[in-house]
């Protein structure tokens, strides 16, 4: 079957949004088109690279980072916590598990969001659902949520900036481990948690300076003075992600490049839809996710579409069933795939099952089902004679208040009024992220 980057506007698509100006909207195509994509074809090659190393068990894979980018949050400090936790976390799991840790944030293009309905209804009146800044404005008005082409253009901008500082952190000098002190942010340093980081950063600094008695100049050792975080995002929006695919003059392969890994969500996984047609033919190293309604033949079948040559590190299944379903759901999809010899790495997405309403209408997620899920994935991997290869997390390095629970910030359904501030899912905060990290590394030791 022939493809092309637009080959997949003759399948049935979900979830995308109705503009009313058509004729700009292509406008603003062919413009996004004529940019320059945001990453290099040779950086989502390494990236493969590094996750084949996951696939077979060498290397962990750590994927985080908001639930949906926004414009106004669009800050410096914003991207910096996010990348100082993204570190230590890293930190965390590196020492525990003596793997490398591949990380990739949901970071520089999460924008676009899949919606459970098309509109929303408050006190009567009906208005389309808000599908990420990308797409429309969160204001319950009428002409916040209509849809915009011109936020395309906004996205890629805030994608191109964001990934700019992200590449200035992590190559100049910020990420060298003789910094490691300094990742701790202010408001978890003078918890027990933040102590608990400041005991494993001073083991590390002193393994650096039995480093440098051996000889080792940390200033010129890019391992130990310089890291690397990939972006990925949904890639929900086809025309945008169409308009940022380019040939790689290299290869002759086709690359998107919006971003370094793309995913597609729980709800456009159709093997006969839009989304799986344009994903097979892009190179970059791609995800599903699988949730509870998933087939066994049915992700058989998806993953011959999207790695027919089973390459290990092309195809990152990414599980979210929920706490309470995980141990049911997920062992007999796992066996199916190991039965047929398929390559793919298994990361733990453990938001999206576990996500529910207060009673006063906030969504929520539990720290205790979130360590729970992760937990259970880690132990039926054990049973099953598998790797679990990641963690897929929806965390901000701020100090919110949209999950409840954990120990370092105890956050009760009243609490969390007092910083709910997502544009859409509940993050783990810093804290809570941190905190999971720590559990994760302390409960494999125990497995
Ligand atoms: C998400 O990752 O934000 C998301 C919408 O997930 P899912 O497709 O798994 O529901
Ligand atoms: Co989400």
């Amino acid at each position: 079957m022939s493809w092309n980057p637009s080959s997949w506007r003759d399948f049935p698509i979900k979830q995308q949004p109705t503009y009313k100006d058509i004729d700009k909207l292509k406008k603003v195509e062919e413009e996004l088109r004529t940019y320059p994509p945001l990453i290099f074809a040779g950086e989502a090659r390494e990236l493969k690279e590094k996750l084949s190393k996951v696939a077979k068990g060498e290397a962990f894979l750590l994927q985080g980072g908001d639930c949906a980018e926004s414009f106004a949050n669009f800050n410096a400090a914003n991207i910096r916590n996010l990348f100082k936790v993204l570190l230590q976390m890293n930190m965390v799991l590196m020492y525990s598990f003596r793997k490398p840790i591949v990380k990739i944030g949901r970071i520089a293009g999460q924008y676009a969001k899949p919606r459970s309905s098309d509109y929303e209804e408050i006190d009567g009146i009906k208005l389309p659902s808000y599908r990420g800044d990308i797409v429309n404005d969160i204001d319950f008005t009428p002409e916040a949520r209509e849809a915009k082409p011109e936020k395309l253009l906004e996205a890629y901008y805030k994608s191109a900036a964001t990934l700019n500082l992200i590449r200035a952190f992590a190559r100049g000098g910020f990420a060298s481990l003789d910094k490691v002190h300094k990742w701790n942010l202010d408001f978890v340093k003078d918890k027990d948690l933040g102590e608990k980081f400041e005991e494993l950063a001073t083991k590390i600094t002193d393994s650096l300076k039995f480093m440098e008695a051996c000889g080792i100049d940390i200033k010129h050792t890019p391992q130990l003075n310089q890291t690397t975080l990939y972006t990925s995002h949904e890639a929900l929006l086809l025309n945008y992600e169409e308009a940022l695919t380019r040939k790689d003059s290299f290869s002759g392969d086709w690359y998107d490049g919006s971003a370094h890994f793309l995913w597609i969500g729980d709800r456009t996984r159709d093997v006969d839809g839009a989304h799986v047609e344009f994903f097979r033919g892009i190179k970059n190293p791609i995800g599903v996710k699988v949730g509870p309604s998933m087939k066994k033949d049915e992700l058989l079948e998806l993953i011959d579409r999207l790695n027919p040559e089973n390459e290990p590190g092309r195809l990152t299944l990414i599980v979210r069933m929920g706490a309470d379903k995980i141990s049911k759901l997920f062992p007999p999809l796992l066996r199916a795939v190991k039965e047929e010899g398929k390559n793919v790495i298994w990361s733990s997405d453990p938001m999206h099952g576990n996500t529910y309403k207060t009673d006063s209408g906030l969504k929520t997620r539990d720290f205790e089902k979130i360590l729970s899920e992760v937990k259970q994935f880690f132990q039926i991997h054990k049973s099953e004679g598998t790797y679990a290869g990641g963690i897929h997390l929806e965390m901000t390095g701020s100090n919110v208040t949209e999950c409840t629970g954990s120990i370092s910030s105890y956050i009760t359904h009243e609490g969390l009024k007092s910083r709910y501030h997502t544009q859409c899912d509940p993050r783990l905060n810093a804290d809570q992220a941190l905190e999971l990290s720590f559990m994760i590394a302390k409960s494999l030791k125990d497995i």
